[in-house]
């Protein structure tokens, strides 16, 4: 039967065949918003995909089959998607997803008998700081526990819909802390921020102005080397560097991405960047495209994120309109064009090179490396791919000068950044401080202490990836430089505070879930390593470990270290081993006892 599409859809899908210069790039694009009308990806969908795009079907099986957001059966009407990852473990996920799982009773991913739900346990959605967090279709509702969801249950079954969070839970948009240096926060709490006209009554396109008529691309280039800029994605790589790589020869396209796969767990920085002031990143991106000579940009943002997506698709319309992207920028002979591109749900696409890939219509695998992105990147060209919170960092540095900006933090480390407090302390946020801004201030000052009163026992600095801090470290000054010197890294600046109650055992379990799952599969070492650290963690937490284990943990993580193309089996090994070297007596007890220890205890964040 020949598949029926609305109009909307069919013009949708002209559209996006227009923006790409290669066949298959739409194709995640086009699967997602099917799916957004059709419900789910049939047989006939993509026989359709296939022929429409010149693809055999097995090349759109394959591509479905890898993102977790693309479905083969109908869902319910409404999909609640309970995140418990760590930081909304920390604030009680786990009864919410009990109870849903209990209202349902039905298995994940199926409808309800009447259709009109459908549940999964998912991966961080980025509200960690509104943790917990479940996503109903595209929508979010955060800060839930077990009485709000069973309402927002009851509201969905009336059909009264709430109203879902205007914007990430934890951002300041009009009570900045005094701490806080406000930078690409600055435009937060303004009235309509998102708006052209807004932006551009706040200082918005003059730094493209200055870029596009005094300055040089190379000059570009030496400013914002000079303000000590780095990557805030989770490397930290000076991005001056990066953007100098690019050959300067014109003989092929060149392309700027921003890397708005946020999905590391603990970070939620670039969706209220995106939410809040798209401007600020569409002119970041436009003055990173003048610096190296490229025309032509994209924004990768995860496919969870679909309302911030619109928003952006508005402000690239606005700017199309008043001259600002398109032909002859501002009469300079200039010329960029940019548009948004959705993912559909898969961790391993926030590493630039499987970020590529997925651009490219495929699966998310990373490539091997050298060449780097800077010389053979998307579609085979020079592409530089930086972090949605970088770019927004660059028009205010063109601005006001790298000095001016490299001031703002430590030597080595400029500027300032948007740090995403979660767990369990009292007002989790997200703060915008300068670089080196010590950690214990930012947890007893900004974020207001812990919760409850409890004693810290430890800290993930940089989201889920990075070696856990301890009670004792807590006067490590908050830079790239200062905290690996503490033996972790700053990360993406996802800040998970534990207390005294929290099983670090588990923590360890949680995270080696996530790993196992968006681990893609294409490195041995990481495939079968997560998977066997997950079994042997589950059997300890379970009180079934034996004592052989501790060392085994400890050494099959640490032979995953530097064994893969991309770093997410570093990713998943880094954590463990911290855990099990600082945290072994936790490892013991669950040998002692045979089970939990803090379990029977009611503040323990595992019921
Ligand atoms: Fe749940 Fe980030 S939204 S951990």
């Amino acid at each position: 039967m020949a598949l029926q599409l609305s109009p909307q859809l069919r013009q949708r899908f002209q559209e996006l065949k227009r923006r790409y210069p290669s066949r298959r790039s739409p194709l995640i694009p086009m699967l997602m918003f099917a799916q957004d009308e059709f419900g789910y990806i049939s047989d006939d969908l993509i026989a359709f995909l296939a022929e429409d795009l010149n693809l055999r079907p097995v090349q759109v099986v394959e591509t479905v089959a890898y993102y977790s957001m693309l479905r083969r059966r109908p869902a319910g009407k409404y999909h609640l998607q309970v995140c418990t990852n760590v930081s909304c473990l920390l604030r009680g996920a786990e009864p919410v997803l009990d109870h849903v799982r209990q209202r349902c009773a039905v298995p994940p991913k199926s409808p309800t008998p009447d259709g009109l739900f459908s549940y999964e346990e998912v991966e961080c959605l980025g509200a960690c700081t509104g943790a917990p967090c479940v996503q109903v279709n595209y929508d979010y509702y955060e800060t839930l526990d077990v009485r709000k969801m069973d309402e927002l249950m009851n509201r969905l079954r009336a059909g009264k819909k709430p109203t879902p969070v205007p914007y990430t839970t934890g951002v300041q948009t009009d009570n900045p802390h005094p701490a806080e240096v406000r930078v690409i926060s600055r435009r937060f709490g303004l009235p309509d921020s998102t708006s052209i006209d807004t932006y551009l009554k706040h200082e918005g396109y003059q730094a493209l102005e200055k870029a596009l008529k005094q300055m040089k691309p190379e000059e570009i280039v030496a400013e914002v080397k000079r303000s000590n800029l780095r990557g805030r994605g989770g490397a930290g790589f000076p991005t001056g560097m990066k953007w100098g790589f690019v050959p300067k020869e014109a003989n092929q396209p060149k392309y700027i991405i921003a890397n708005a796969d946020e999905s590391e767990p603990g970070t939620c920085k670039d969706r209220p960047l995106m939410e809040l002031d798209p401007h600020q990143l569409i002119e970041g991106m436009l003055i990173a495209a003048r610096a190296v000579h490229a025309h032509q940009g994209y924004i990768y943002i995860r496919g969870e994120y679909r309302y911030v997506m619109e928003i952006l698709d508005r402000a690239l319309a606005e700017a199309y309109e008043r001259g600002y992207l398109g032909k002859n920028i501002l009469g300079s002979g200039f010329d960029f064009h940019l548009c948004t591109h959705t993912g559909a749900g898969a961790y391993e696409c926030g590493e630039e090179s499987a970020l590529m890939e997925s651009l490219e219509g495929k699966r998310g695998y990373p490539r091997i490396r050298p060449p780097f992105p800077a010389v053979v990147g998307l579609y085979g060209c020079p592409t530089v791919i930086n972090n949605v919170e970088t770019l927004s960092a660059v028009p205010s540095i063109i601005l006001r000068g790298g000095d001016w900006y490299a001031n703002l933090g430590t030597p080595r480390n400029g500027g300032t950044r948007l740090f995403c407090l979660s767990g369990h302390v009292n007002r989790p946020g997200i703060y915008e401080l300068p670089m080196g801004f010590p950690l214990r201030r930012m947890i007893e000052e900004v974020a207001g202490g812990m919760r409850d009163g409890k004693k810290l026992k430890a800290v993930i600095p940089g989201g889920s990836s990075v070696p856990v801090l301890t009670a004792d470290q807590l006067d490590t000054p908050m830079d790239f430089d200062s905290v690996a010197r503490a033996g972790s890294m700053l990360g993406s600046g996802g800040v998970m505070v534990m207390d005294e109650d929290t099983c670090m055992v588990r923590v360890a379990q949680r995270i080696m879930h996530f790993y196992a799952h968006e681990s893609c599969g294409w490195c041995i070492p990481c495939r079968e390593g997560t998977a066997w650290l997950r079994k042997m963690l589950d059997r300890f937490h379970d009180g079934g470990g034996r004592q052989e284990d501790i060392p085994l943990l400890k050494e099959l993580a640490q032979n995953m270290l530097g064994k893969t193309f991309c770093p997410l089996g570093d990713a998943a090994a880094m954590p463990t081993i911290s855990l099990v070297e600082k945290f072994r007596d936790e490892f013991e007890e669950h040998l002692r006892t045979g089970e939990c220890p803090l379990a029977r205890s009611p503040a323990q964040a595992v019921p």
